[in-house]
């Protein structure tokens, strides 16, 4: 096993590795992420991004990521509250972090209700309207990612916002609930039902988009489990990867040309790794590594 002190030196691989770190402890929540919420405290909710902008217009933001093929932020919604029905021409992943996210999806007007607890993936699917709701006792912290083209904001069109139909309405998310569920489940991956698979590394991995999980499209995604002394020796891909740490401490390193950095995450930080960047991972800490493993699909 490497350790950390046997790293070489290598200033500029370690500022670009630094650069490309985004610390849950660095971030500044955004209350005002969503500037057609404004006016209207049910739909007040928090915005904490690490790459792109997901649906918020600020995509020009210095304190988040450059994306490719995804963003990835997180959202906190407190009880009561709840997002309009809207629909965007690309795909968006709710993975839930805590509580209890209810969302709605909206099959001509037939709105089906899905439940999502912590570690259970909802994605909504391209051209599908949707809106969610927290009406469990807690705050929801949720990851959501959403496909990202050139790094433009996402074209949000509304479908059921209070400014036009009343907050009563709006709440409905102006349909009326079905209690067929349509073909919803084929997008939705659950922690407790989703299968685990271990790899010749000794990382052990529940698929939620792509490979037997919800269809893939700018993007797959796991959750892997890293036990401690587990290490994956550097290796390359054509697409970025995004490493979003759950629980535990994960060592990333950079290698170029001989020279290896590294920089430990804990929970909530992640690294942006771009396409062709060899890079390794290992569990130094002290209890097992949970992370979330997103990795960009490039074009065929
Ligand atoms: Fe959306």
């Amino acid at each position: 096993m490497v350790v950390i002190e046997a790293v070489s030196s290598n200033a500029g691989l370690a500022d670009e590795l630094h650069r490309h770190i985004g610390r849950f402890s660095d971030k500044q929540p955004d209350w005002d992420a969503f500037p057609s919420n404004r006016g209207y405290p049910d739909l007040a909710r928090a915005q904490i991004r690490y790459v792109g902008a997901g649906g918020s217009p600020k995509v020009s933001d210095p304190s988040t990521l450059k994306a490719e093929h995804f963003t990835l932020s997180l959202v906190h919604l407190p009880a009561g509250h709840y997002a309009a029905s809207h629909v965007h021409d690309v795909e968006e992943a709710f993975y839930v972090l805590k509580g209890v996210l209810t969302v709605a999806s909206d099959y001509d007007g037939k709105i089906v209700k899905s439940r999502m607890g912590p570690r259970d993936m909802l994605l909504n699917e391209p051209g599908r309207p949707h809106g969610f709701l927290n009406d469990g006792v807690e705050p929801v912290l949720m990851a959501i990612m959403v496909a990202n083209f050139k790094d433009k904001p996402v074209a949000i069109r509304y479908k059921c916002h209070p400014k036009d139909f009343g907050q009563e309405v709006a709440r409905t998310f102006g349909g009326t609930e079905d209690t067929d569920r349509h073909d919803v489940d084929r997008w939705i991956t659950r922690y407790s039902q989703a299968a685990s698979r271990k790899d010749p590394a000794g990382l052990t991995r529940k698929t939620y988009i792509g490979n037997g999980g919800a269809p893939a499209g700018r993007f797959v995604k796991d959750l892997a489990h890293m036990p401690v002394g587990c290490k994956v020796d550097a290796f390359t891909r054509n697409a970025e990867e995004v490493f979003f740490v759950m629980s535990g401490c994960l060592t990333v390193g950079w290698e170029d040309e001989g020279a290896l950095v590294e920089e430990r995450l804990g929970p909530r930080d992640a690294v942006f790794n771009p396409a062709g960047r060899a890079h390794s991972l290992r569990n130094d800490g002290i209890e097992d590594v949970e992370f979330l493993w997103i990795s960009g699909v490039s074009a065929a």
